[in-house]
């Protein structure tokens, strides 16, 4: 529920993004802005047709404007659902 979305600001968002495993040391997570929507994008990299480099170009940002120039007409909210971590927020949020 609503209830249970992070507050994710940029600098949040950026440090998510260099997590390694601490098993394989791998990094794992991949953290994406779409539409003011934070997602955990990492699951989805294998799966992308575009390829996980290019879904990587978007990591740690917002990837809205890469999405909409290359493909406006996927629906990522169906695709991304279970994957979606939070809302993006500016780094001075006042307490709600
Ligand atoms: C293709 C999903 C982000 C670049 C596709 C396709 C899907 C998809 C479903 C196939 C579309 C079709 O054939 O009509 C997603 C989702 C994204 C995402 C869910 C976000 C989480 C991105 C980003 C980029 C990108 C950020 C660019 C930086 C591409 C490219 C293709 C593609 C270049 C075309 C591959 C080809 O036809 O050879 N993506 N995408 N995608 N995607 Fe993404």
């Amino acid at each position: 529920g609503v209830s249970s979305l992070v507050r994710v600001t940029p600098s949040m968002l950026k440090f998510m993004n260099g997590r390694k495993d601490k098993e394989t040391g791998k990094i794992k997570d991949a953290w994406s802005v779409y539409q003011g929507k934070v997602y955990n994008i990492s699951p989805y990299l294998p799966y992308h047709p575009g390829g996980e480099g290019e879904l990587r170009r978007a990591a740690g940002k917002d990837g809205t404007k890469l999405f909409m120039e290359v493909h406006p007409w996927v629906n990522w909210e169906n695709m991304l659902g279970e994957c979606m971590v939070g809302i993006f927020v500016s780094e001075e949020q006042p307490p709600a």
